[in-house]
């Protein structure tokens, strides 16, 4: 494929899309892309201004939610998933998911991951890397989220179903699959869910303390958070607890790929942490997001109509040099990097410190064991998450 017709879609598969980026940095950083039909924000101060923007939303405003699931599970919960909503309701609810995340036990969380990688490096043979990017933080998540064993796998497998219903891609069979993964993971997580909500005062899931670092954890402090916002209703909390599965996906397979292939192109970082921490930012697992006009939005002398789309190339901007100095090189415990993989302001990512810390177990286990990846891999053919096929 050829860097010279590209769009900023297309990029996110390409061997190499960084110099395509940098061009658009340079010369298109807010622009109009007419092969798209939307518009394309690149550089730092336009991802910035346009993620920072209220009229500027996360769906359009005709419709909330895909019309191919509406009507079923998978729309419901899609419709009460904090990504994909705006407005008084979500933020409170948004402050809520946030306070859960915080508190997530990251400890626990690398050390289950390290033990998944180890389980699943134990059997030799070919190293199994759609489980190693896919299943093994999708699992450690389940955990987190009172999910263990068998019923930990099934929702790994749910929830790569899930998924397939939030690419604008998605066919009927896509959205299918995914009604029926969105109501089975109803089923598993919603008892998780009432049970720490009916748990009395004192003693109990409801008041583990946070960090405890238990299975489960994860939804007891969303119900704390719940309640310390007087937040009653459990529905949207359910929803929001798949939503931690489907966040964590794709998102952070692509960090471990990302990172593995790092290393097979010749990164010696002795700090693991750090080098994921960089990749984060060099080689972003969500390369961009999109927004949509609810009013009139302008930018660097630009105008954004109502019902019109922005892309916001998260990966570019990382790379802008007017806010990372020598923003080409990987550069491993780089001081005060600027990074818009997480996004930024009103619908930031809360998972950061989750998804460093279960990407960070992973890697070190294979580093320990010796193995090494593909340094040229083909990358899926997603519109935003770049992941390797390893
Ligand atoms: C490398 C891994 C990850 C990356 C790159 C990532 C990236 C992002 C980005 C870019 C957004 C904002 C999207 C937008 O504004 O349009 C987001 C939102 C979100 N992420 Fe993550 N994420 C990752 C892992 C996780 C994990 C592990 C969790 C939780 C278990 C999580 C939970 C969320 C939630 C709940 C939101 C919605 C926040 C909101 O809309 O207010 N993420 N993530």
């Amino acid at each position: 494929m050829s860097t010279t017709t590209v769009t900023p879609v297309e990029a996110v598969r390409l061997a190499d899309p960084y110099p395509f980026y940098a061009r658009l940095v340079a010369t298109r950083p807010f622009a109009f892309d007419e092969a798209l039909g939307a518009w394309v924000a690149a550089d730092a101060a336009a991802v910035r201004a346009v993620l920072g923007s209220g009229v500027l939303r996360v769906r359009p405003v005709a419709q909330p939610v895909p019309a191919g699931i509406a009507g079923t599970a998978a729309g419901e919960v899609f419709g009460q998933l904090v990504r994909m909503t705006d407005g008084a309701a979500a933020a409170r609810l948004k402050g809520v998911v946030a306070g859960a995340l915080a508190r997530a036990d990251t400890a626990y969380a690398a050390e289950l991951a390290a033990r998944f990688t180890r389980e699943a490096l134990a059997g030799g043979g070919d190293v199994p890397y759609e489980e190693l990017m896919f299943g093994i933080p999708a699992r450690v998540v389940a955990v987190l989220s009172g999910l263990a064993g068998g019923a930990g796998r099934e929702a790994a497998r749910a929830i790569a179903d899930f998924v397939r219903c939030i690419p604008a891609t998605a066919t009927p069979d896509d959205c299918g699959a995914a009604a029926v993964a969105a109501a089975r993971l109803r089923e598993l997580l919603g008892p998780v869910l009432d049970a720490a909500s009916a748990a009395p005062a004192g003693p109990g899931l409801r008041n583990r303390p946070g960090g405890a670092g238990q299975a489960g954890a994860l939804l007891a402090g969303l119900v704390r958070a719940a309640d310390r916002d007087g937040w009653v209703d459990l529905g949207p909390l359910l929803s929001n607890a798949i939503g931690f599965l489907s966040q964590t996906y794709d998102a952070t397979a692509g960090l471990i790929g990302n990172t593995l292939v790092a290393l097979a192109r010749g990164e010696h970082a002795p700090d693991t942490g750090a080098l994921v921490r960089e990749v984060v930012r060099h080689d972003a697992p969500i390369q961009n997001t999109r927004r949509f006009a609810a009013g009139s939005f302008t930018h660097a002398g630009s105008t954004v109509e109502p019902g019109q789309q922005v892309l916001v190339v998260l990966a570019a901007a990382n790379r802008d040099p007017a806010v990372n100095p020598d923003p080409h090189t990987l550069l491993p415990g780089r001081v005060n990097p600027v990074i818009f993989t997480f996004g930024a302001a009103a619908h930031r990512c809360p998972g950061e410190e989750l998804a460093v810390a279960v990407a960070t177990a992973v890697v070190t286990e294979l580093r320990t064991a010796g193995l090494k990846a593909t340094a040229t891999p083909a990358y899926r053919p997603l519109a935003n998450a770049r992941i390797p096929h390893l």
